[in-house]
């Protein structure tokens, strides 16, 4: 089913913010090749996550990527230290690209698309965006972001910044959602701790 490129800029008002022209270029290409891939017409109507499979992916990515541009001003202003801008808003903004070919929501039970698995989040992304042209180094890190990778992002301010910034958006959401936070899930803390 035909996806909506058109759309695409104005979706993820983010990809302005890009300096490289080419770079601006390929991202659109990965989301609406992505999107072309999957039965969604927008990201406003693809799921966020298998927890949270009522949530617009829209909402999610806009969320991480106004996270990663905040901490790219606290790591400059805050810390010294200097992210490189593109890398890291190119890999916010392209992190979870995959999740419309993998995940299927009908309204009312969420499923991987055939043949696809929790294992395959990061990897289809990662080879989607090779397809099209983005840099190796943003293509491996959205690879393994997942908190489920068998790596995780790299120990560099690029990584950090993306790592922090996909999960406070996702566990605030899963918090006002009701549903279990990725940090607990993936380290189990007692539910009342409140330190
Ligand atoms: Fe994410």
């Amino acid at each position: 089913m035909a996806g909506s490129p058109p759309k695409l800029p104005d979706d993820l008002p983010a990809i302005a913010q890009i300096t490289s022209p080419a770079l601006r270029e390929a991202i659109v290409r990965c989301w609406s090749d992505s999107l072309a891939r999957s039965p969604y017409q927008s990201l406003a109507v693809s799921p966020q996550a298998p927890h949270m499979p009522a949530r617009p992916l829209l909402l999610h990515v806009n969320e991480v990527n106004a996270r990663t541009l905040e901490l790219i001003e606290v790591a400059e202003k805050d810390y010294g230290l200097h992210p490189e801008r593109d890398v890291t808003l190119a890999t916010a903004i392209l992190h979870d690209v995959d999740k419309p070919i993998l995940y299927r929501w009908n309204g009312a039970s969420f499923s991987y698309a055939e043949g696809r698995s929790l294992a395959d989040h990061g990897a289809v992304g990662a080879d989607l965006c090779l397809s099209h042209g983005i840099p190796l180094e943003i293509a491996e890190m959205v690879r393994h972001h997942s908190a489920f990778a068998s790596e995780g992002l790299p120990g560099t301010v690029e990584g950090t910044i993306v790592h922090y910034a996909d999960f406070v958006s996702n566990d605030f959401a899963a918090i006002l959602s009701g549903v279990d936070t990725i940090h607990a899930s993936t380290r189990p803390v007692p539910k009342q701790r409140r330190d």
